[in-house]
């Protein structure tokens, strides 16, 4: 995911500037966000609620890893409200850190699916991405190529495959969640199989490995499937013809379904504005917040009955893995040990 390393504490949505009538006669209401999510859409998603609410949202931007160093560090005296990143790899390791808070609050729990949300509700998915295989349409058909993950380790596909480093938090998370599905020995000859396969030694983001298969250096690669849609909705006319050479697969059809991932968000364990907090996380599962926060970066929602762009619709329906994102980021440390004694990069 690109995101800006911006440290924008104050910055807030030029809707902010129009006081609503009910906040006049009291101090300025406020939630202060730790977010490592940046994209344009945003702007709209929080200078709604604050014309909704009259809650002005103060955004504090930066990378995952930093800014949960900087909850760690501020300890009791954080003036975050709430916590948002992307992969459920991440938000869980602030639960482990005791950084997060439950929730309870029906309104997620019915309208958040179980399995994209922690089972102590300390955290909670607001849009989904599916890792699919792509392929090179020259010289596949969705029909004769693999159909699981696991087939990406069959010697078929030798010299054939593109996917990023182990260092990854997509592939830990897929690896995490084969680990669920197969156990320990049979995930890492999976891995062994998977890295024998390697056309080249993993570099770059989901959407090199894209442009490597349409450029025909393999014929598979693994990616989320927002690198890819982006890709079809760019405004570069070279972005969409590296996605019209591509076709997408979701693995796993006929048995447990594509493994999803989230971007997620929870309340801070100190969070000085709790209220708010939580009437924000309710806000993002709201149908018009759905749109904004999914399509900003052309993820799926979480909640049924949100249009998708016509682009993300291309990609059909499909059946997802509906194991709980918490179990395979819990393995995120036994995956990466599996992925290292695979020798992959
Ligand atoms: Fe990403």
């Amino acid at each position: 995911m690109k995101r800006r390393i911006l440290m924008a504490a104050g910055l807030s949505s030029g809707l902010g500037l129009i006081i609503p009538q009910h906040s006049r006669a009291q101090a300025p209401r406020t939630l202060n966000l730790y977010s490592a999510r940046h994209y344009k859409t945003d702007e709209a998603l929080y200078g709604n609620f604050a014309d909704l609410t009259g809650i002005k949202i103060n955004r504090i931007d930066a990378e995952p890893d930093p800014l949960v160093q900087r909850l760690r560090t501020e300890g009791d005296k954080s003036p975050c409200d709430v916590f948002i990143t992307v992969d459920a790899g991440r938000i869980e390791r602030a639960r482990e850190m005791g950084l997060l808070q439950a929730v309870n609050s029906p309104v997620l729990a019915k309208a958040i699916p179980a399995h994209l949300r922690d089972p102590d509700n300390t955290w909670f998915g607001f849009s989904k991405r599916a890792r699919v295989i792509v392929y090179n349409k020259e010289k596949l058909t969705a029909a004769n190529g693999p159909k699981n993950y696991e087939d990406l380790a069959d010697p078929k596909w030798k010299g054939k495959l593109l996917i990023r480093s182990s260092g990854n938090i997509y592939n830990q998370s897929l690896v995490g969640s084969i680990l669920a599905a197969l156990g320990p020995e049979k995930t890492e000859a999976w891995a062994k199989g998977v890295v024998a396969n390697f056309a080249r030694s993993p570099r770059g983001g989901d959407t090199d490995q894209i442009k490597g298969v349409a450029a025909g250096e393999a014929e598979l690669g693994v990616s989320n499937t927002y690198y890819y849609v982006n890709l079809m909705r760019s405004k570069k006319p070279e972005d969409r013809e590296v996605a019209a050479k591509v076709g997408v697969i979701f693995p796993n059809q006929a048995n447990r379904g594509t493994h999803v991932n989230l971007s997620a968000g929870g309340v801070a364990k100190y969070a000085p504005n709790k209220e708010a907090a939580v009437k924000f996380l309710e806000y993002l599962v709201s149908p018009t917040a759905q749109k904004y926060f999914a399509d900003g970066n052309s993820e799926y929602p979480v909640i049924a009955g949100v249009e998708l762009s016509a682009e993300l619709k291309s990609l059909g329906t499909f059946k997802e893995d509906q194991l709980n994102a918490r179990v395979f980021a819990q393995n995120n440390a036994e995956a990466l040990k599996i992925m290292d004694r695979a020798g992959w990069k």
